[in-house]
């Protein structure tokens, strides 16, 4: 009975449709850079969730459509050409922010556009955390995948999530590492001013199917190598050492980050180290091929090199 007398009716059940899977709610989730190496694996799981809606933003200047072609024409998938130095407006939960080049090669080749897609490229997803958070009140989350890089030259071994770093603020990686350094900084400004939930992983090297086979990192440049019966080229003495981490180790590291309470950042990465002589020595196995190995010294060019024959 309303307070004038007169009975309302109740509201009338939910249709039954309500109920059925095509009306639950999905988790809408924006990558972008989705279709680059780490990017196009990130969509692969999470399309496996069949709760998921993936809406990929990528000008493709590394990636490409190619990694994402199972995906193309999926009721649960969105492909988009869009720069993220633009501003985008989606209506999405959670965004993973991975746009930029990530190897030297290709975010030296344009470093104004880099330092863009870092700075302003963040600014506009963290405009659009905020709006879609501001207006759905939805407890969405932006994870931006930042580097390693960010210690620069450290002088500290090995590098924990609180040390400052060493980096030259001048030099010809600043707009790749300076560049995550201020993006970083934008997430944590619009977290404290704004109350955005985010995260950040500090990635370290990944590789795995997907790689660009010429974006002259170590990995695949052994590779490379390898297939095209050239020598492998290591820098002397050979014993230095990196660590490298599996890509779906990667993206099961961010998932987990994104759906966890920790903003970061957080290391992303393999804690076991190699020599470059091992990482050598196991594509030297792996190809079946009789590569051999070319050593020379960081400053020398490759025509002065030491023939070293395993
Ligand atoms: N691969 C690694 O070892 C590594 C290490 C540290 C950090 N990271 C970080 O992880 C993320 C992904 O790296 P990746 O190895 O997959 O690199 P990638 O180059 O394969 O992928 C980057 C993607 O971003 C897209 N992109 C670049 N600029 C863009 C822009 N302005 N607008 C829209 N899209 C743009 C590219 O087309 C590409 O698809 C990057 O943020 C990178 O800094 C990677």
């Amino acid at each position: 009975m309303a307070s004038n007398g007169q009975t309302t009716k109740p509201p009338p059940n939910p249709s039954p449709l309500r109920s059925a899977k095509f009306f639950q709610a999905n988790m809408r989730i924006l990558v972008t850079g989705g279709a680059g190496f780490i990017g196009s694996h990130l969509v692969d799981r999470l399309m496996q969730n069949e709760k998921n809606e993936v809406i990929v933003a990528d000008n493709y200047f590394t990636g490409s459509k190619d990694n994402l072609k199972q995906w193309i024409g999926h009721p649960r998938f969105e492909l988009i050409r869009h720069d993220v130095t633009e501003p985008l407006l989606v209506e999405v939960d959670q965004i993973y922010h991975l746009a930029c080049p990530a190897s030297p090669i290709f975010y030296k080749y344009n470093p104004v556009k880099t330092i863009k897609t870092n700075v302003m490229g963040t600014l506009n997803m963290l405009g659009l955390a905020k709006r879609v958070g501001a207006s759905i009140m939805m407890a969405n989350r932006i994870l931006l995948t930042s580097t390693s890089e960010v210690y620069g030259d450290p002088l500290v071994h090995p590098q924990t999530e609180d040390y400052w770093g060493n980096v030259n603020p001048i030099g010809v990686r600043s707009c790749y590492d300076e560049g995550k350094r201020v993006a970083e900084t934008l997430m944590f400004d619009y977290h404290r001013q704004h109350g955005i939930e985010i995260r950040i992983a500090r990635i370290f090297n990944t590789y795995g199917p997907r790689m660009n086979i010429d974006d002259g990192r170590v990995v695949s440049n052994f590779i490379a190598q390898a297939i095209r019966d050239e020598p492998l080229t290591v820098q002397l003495p050979g014993t230095q050492t990196r660590s490298f981490c599996y890509v779906s180790d990667m993206v099961d590291g961010l998932i987990r980050l994104m759906e966890g309470n920790d903003t970061g950042p957080i290391n992303i990465g393999n804690p076991g180290e190699f020599t470059m002589l091992e990482l050598a020595e196991n594509v030297k196995e792996v190809s079946f091929k009789l590569a051999h190995f070319r050593l020379f010294p960081i400053s020398a060019s490759p025509i002065f090199s030491l023939f070293y024959q395993i």
